[in-house]
């Protein structure tokens, strides 16, 4: 049918017109040319000019009827073609790729925890754990610190409120690690190779100290250990975990539980001891280490005349800060759970 000009063929031509739809274009092509202003109804509404007035009435109700018809049509074939329109993007959403859901990963102290107990544990260190809340007398007692002696003010501890132990004192959150040396020498297995890694607490807040931190401890107990083993096992440390280039230096120090005692230095990652803005003189500090004082292998009951050991104890965030490559120059970025900063670990 070439051109509808009378109220019957109309519809016929229509329902011709709306197969060959194939999109949304289609549909308002047709709507246009049906139903505006100088389409097919327009301009059959105008021609009713040209009907004798007897007849107009008759056939502006059919006009009227069709015009109601053919709107009904086309919008029931546009909805039908929007319903399609719309699978066509339901199937293209299932064809997107999926959202991936966010993995967590390990948290940058517990990767330092491992990467430290991986590096000892060839020299044959067992890694152990010991009451991150102990008494009074591992912590100092037995570390040659009497109960009034000044040297534990250092230590800056938080105090349990809980009953007091006859013979242990009072239940302190552990401020150290070394805490473990006298509860692993008790074991009475010796020799001894021990890498205590655990929480510790101390009333201090600032840039490089947070109130609830990691120390790792390591003790070596044996016949015959001297202050060179503990520069040997020192330096292998320096080595493999900071990098081949790395190397230690001792400096006298004092502590009641070592003699004697020492800081542990490591040369800068970035001027290599020359001396820059971040180390100033060209080393770094590390922790404390030293040989056992003999009061505190007799607390551990250790023969003092068969055997001796050294024994060192750092913080796990404080050493890992200082691996170059990590950047952190705030230790409680750590602690500050903003995934923002986590993520790039
Ligand atoms: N416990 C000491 C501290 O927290 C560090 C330390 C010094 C540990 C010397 C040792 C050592 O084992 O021998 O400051």
């Amino acid at each position: 049918m070439d051109n509808p000009n009378d109220i019957e063929n109309i519809k016929k031509y229509l329902s011709e017109k709306l197969e060959t739809v194939s999109s949304v274009d289609d549909i308002s092509k047709i709507r246009n040319e049906f139903l505006g202003k100088k389409g097919f109804i327009g301009k059959m509404l105008s021609d009713m000019r040209n009907i004798s007035s007897d007849q107009r009435k008759d056939y502006g109700a059919k006009l009227n009827l069709l015009k109601i018809e053919v709107e009904n049509m086309i919008d029931e074939y546009s909805g039908k073609f929007e319903n399609d329109k719309d699978s066509i993007y339901t199937e293209l959403y299932k064809s997107l790729p999926g959202r991936k859901p966010e993995i967590g990963h390990i948290n940058i102290i517990t990767q330092a925890i491992s990467e430290i107990t991986k590096v000892f544990a060839p020299l044959g260190f067992n890694r152990v754990r010991y009451p991150e809340i102990d008494r009074e007398y591992y912590v100092f007692e037995a570390l040659n610190m009497p109960e009034t002696h000044p040297a534990r003010d250092e230590w800056e501890t938080f105090f349990v409120d809980s009953p007091n132990d006859e013979k242990l004192g009072r239940l302190v959150i552990t401020p150290h690690t070394s805490s473990g040396q006298v509860r692993e020498m008790l074991k009475g297995e010796l020799p001894i190779r021990m890498l205590n890694i655990s929480r510790c607490g101390r009333r201090q807040i600032d840039v490089s100290h947070v109130p609830s931190f990691y120390q790792f401890e390591g003790l070596v107990i044996d016949e015959n250990i001297s202050t060179t083993h503990l520069i040997g096992v020192l330096d292998y440390f320096a080595k493999n975990f900071f990098g081949a280039d790395r190397e230690t230096r001792l400096r006298p120090y004092h502590f009641r539980f070592t003699e004697p005692s020492f800081e542990v230095d490591i040369n800068c990652g970035i001027c290599h001891g020359k001396g820059c803005k971040l180390c100033k003189g060209g080393w770094l500090e590390l922790g404390g280490a030293g040989m056992v004082h003999p009061n505190v292998l007799k607390a551990g009951g250790v023969d003092t005349e068969k055997y001796s050991g050294f024994a060192f104890g750092w913080g796990v965030e404080r050493t890992y800060m200082m691996k170059s490559g990590t950047k952190i120059d705030d230790i409680r970025n750590l602690f500050s759970n903003d995934l923002r900063f986590l993520e790039q670990f």
